[in-house]
């Protein structure tokens, strides 16, 4: 078991095939046994010195210290990436304050509830568009056709890029988020259900693949970057460009990084979201109709609950500037911790019976936009406002709108869900 806490390096696609299987029979199962139901201890990894942390208790109290439990070098990749990679990918998530909070406020007031509220019409006309499509189109891939649209097309407008790149933006962040899985890695041909075969250039080819996707995002953000340079518009790619730091421009690097990471986080995640809720609405009748008994005033405790039930991120890593003791668990100067958002999010001495979807549970303190701290998701209300506006058209439209089973992505880092089919009848 402890081998499939590993596969969240990229080092994964060295390791040897069996352990790969193991890995990978892990994943599909549902949900993922490991990662939601860590044992309520902090344990030993395989690589000595590191630390997952899957009670909620521990996971919150890391997330309050950064000044011991650092952001950096990284905090996306539960090893360090070597330098030639980290450049591309390390961003204000992988930094620590003053540094991340001087950045986070170049564009920390598009997502505060005020400004969203504004965009609310524009969310919910975007949603209407997609569900129409879905109607004339018939059952399908709701992934695709649905969860996948309104998050990517939301961030892409918030930075200026323009649609013809949607679906370049959607090809790349899913290479860059799904790299252990064989699909999205060029890695299709040696993948058979549990089989696994080893080739000696799947690293390399692996890697190509993830760096050429990032180096895309990089090439998209820099062409942007320079037009917004000359003539800026009202979008958050023009104020990271001309935003001044100390007297100091972000270097192209950072601007790209930076680039990259909103494009990631803002449609990766609530992607999932979506798909996840429709899944567990179909699976919990009562549920929806509970929901649909008063839609304003438990819609706000639905999305809360799909976001602390399926747990979108699975973890962030930290590491340790001193040693520390929290909750009677001692921590040396160098180790990492891997904060397990999942687990913490099914931690019985905080939610009584984890594993029940329940929209009506009150308080429902989950970690699934991050602990409280810092780096606390910086797009939790746009996630929210986003999850909102789509249910709300999807079930006054298609009220009994279902999914089958979803066909997962094989990531020990995000509980991503590649295709769901859907069926639904459009009412007279
Ligand atoms: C950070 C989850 C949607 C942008 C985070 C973190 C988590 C998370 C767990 C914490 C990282 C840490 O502590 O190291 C989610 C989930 C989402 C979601 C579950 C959807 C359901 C979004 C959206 C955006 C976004 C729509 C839009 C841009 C960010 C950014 C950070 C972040 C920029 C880094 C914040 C910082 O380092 O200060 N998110 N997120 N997220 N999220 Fe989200």
């Amino acid at each position: 078991t402890v081998a499939a806490i590993d596969l969240s390096d990229l080092r994964f696609w060295a390791r040897p095939p069996a352990e790969r299987a193991r890995a990978f029979a892990l994943l599909r199962a549902q949900p993922h046994p490991l990662y939601f139901r860590l044992p309520r201890v902090p344990f030993l990894r395989r690589d000595p010195g590191s630390w997952a942390l899957v009670r909620h208790a521990d996971v919150v109290e890391a997330s309050r210290r950064p000044e011991i439990f650092s952001s950096e070098p990284s905090a996306t990749s539960p090893t360090d990436m070597p330098g030639w990679m980290s450049g591309y990918f390390t961003s204000m998530i992988d930094m620590d304050d003053p540094r991340h909070a001087k950045i986070r406020r170049i564009i920390s007031r598009a997502f505060t509830p005020k400004v969203l509220a504004a965009a609310d019409d524009d969310i919910a006309r975007r949603a209407a568009r997609i569900v129409e499509e879905l109607i004339a189109a018939g059952p399908g891939d709701f992934v695709a056709q649905v969860a996948t649209r309104l998050p990517v097309e939301v961030i892409c407008d918030m930075l200026g890029i323009p649609s013809r790149h949607h679906a370049q933006v959607v090809k790349s962040t899913n290479i860059v988020v799904g790299y252990t899985d064989p699909e999205y890695v060029g890695a299709t041909a040696d993948y058979t259900g549990a089989e696994v075969r080893v080739s000696p250039l799947r690293v390399i080819r692996v890697l190509t693949t993830v760096m050429l996707a990032g180096w895309r995002l990089h090439r998209l953000a820099a062409r942007l970057g320079r037009r917004r340079r000359r003539t800026p518009a009202d979008d958050l790619t023009s104020a990271l460009v001309n935003a001044n730091i100390d007297g100091e421009r972000l270097s192209p690097r950072e601007f790209a990084a930076f680039f990259l990471l909103l494009v990631v986080a803002g449609n990766e995640t609530t992607r999932t979201a979506i798909a996840h809720g429709l899944k567990l609405f179909t699976d919990h009748p009562d549920q929806r109709r509970l929901l649909l008994e008063d839609f304003e005033g438990r819609i706000g405790g639905a999305v809360e609950e799909i976001v602390r039930h399926s747990s979108p991120v699975i973890f962030m890593r930290r590491n340790l500037t001193r040693d520390a003791e929290i909750n009677g668990h001692h921590y040396r100067a160098g180790q990492k911790v891997t904060l397990f958002y999942a687990s913490a999010n099914r931690d019985e001495a905080v939610f009584a019976d984890p594993d029940a979807f329940d929209i009506t549970r009150s308080p429902n303190p989950h970690v699934g936009f991050g602990g409280p701290g810092p780096h606390f998701c910086l797009g939790a209300h746009l996630a929210r406002r986003e999850m909102t506006v789509m249910f709300r058209e999807l079930f006054t439209r298609l009220p009994d709108i279902a999914a089958g089973e979803p066909d997962r992505l094989l990531s020990s880092f995000v509980n991503g869900c590649k295709r769901l089919p859907c069926t639904f009848t459009v009412p007279r």
